[in-house]
């Protein structure tokens, strides 16, 4: 495991983005899996300014969403696939990545539909994370089993609380679809982003103690032989 500890904003998403724009040389038809939320927004900023002077392309690449509301009723305004088109634009939406949005669809086979997909793609090769606050990643919550695929999922309230802050409890989704643990466990590397408020004791908990505790999903993520962690430093202090 290799662990970057970032001082400030800028050396975060340099790092996160000279780990991802490696990953792409050594493979540029990687297959991977982007994270939405606070955390990635510098480095995609980053990504979209390299893709700018024409440093790094996607254009091979296959691109899995994460993770993906259901039943928001602002829907697509305020969704990941939104969020995803908003701040990496043409580095992914360019005619040419293949990007494999999940739909805010609680289909059966819409989702089985999904994972063969990733499985058609030969598996991960890269998943690049980000970590709630209360452990979980994509929307692998407290508690989710490591040999989950794609699925729905209840929101836990502490999530609902960070996501949605401003929302009044009634209008906030309480669902969601995420690519399960076992495609992130089985990648072949991993790119972990721990950064933003409330996440000190995450942090402390992953970079630490160490160990794997179900009671906090991204810890599945630490047995794996190609992790990169990248991690404000002052959550560390
Ligand atoms: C969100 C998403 C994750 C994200 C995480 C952290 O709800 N489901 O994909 O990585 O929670 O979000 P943030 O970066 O905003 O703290």
């Amino acid at each position: 495991m290799r662990v970057v500890r970032a001082r400030g904003a800028e050396a975060f998403d340099a790092a996160g983005a000279a780990a991802l724009a490696g990953a792409l040389r050594a493979k540029p038809t990687l297959a991977l899996t982007l994270p939405t939320g606070g955390t990635p927004r510098g480095l995609y900023r980053a990504l979209a300014a390299a893709h700018a002077r024409a440093e790094l392309s996607l254009e091979r690449a296959r691109v899995f969403m994460l993770d993906e509301y259901l039943d928001l009723a602002t829907y697509p305004e305020g969704s990941f696939a939104a969020y995803l088109r908003e701040h990496l634009g043409e580095v992914v939406f360019n005619g040419s990545t293949r990007f494999h949005a999940l739909a805010p669809d609680d289909d059966p086979a819409r989702l089985a539909a999904y994972d063969r997909a990733l499985d058609e793609a030969g598996g991960l090769d890269l998943a690049v994370v980000g970590v709630g606050r209360n452990g979980h990643v994509g929307f692998n919550e407290p508690g989710s089993p490591v040999t989950a695929r794609t699925r729905v999922v209840e929101l836990s309230a502490d999530t609902l609380e960070a996501n949605f802050p401003d929302v009044a409890a009634a209008r906030r989704p309480r669902r969601a679809v995420t690519m399960g643990l076992a495609d992130l466990t089985s990648a072949r590397a991993v790119l972990m982003l721990i950064k933003g408020e409330g996440k000190s004791g995450v942090a402390r908990r992953l970079l630490d103690e160490g160990g794997v505790d179900p009671a906090v999903p991204a810890t599945h993520l630490l047995a794996h032989r190609d992790l990169t962690i990248v991690v404000e430093a002052g959550l560390l202090s």
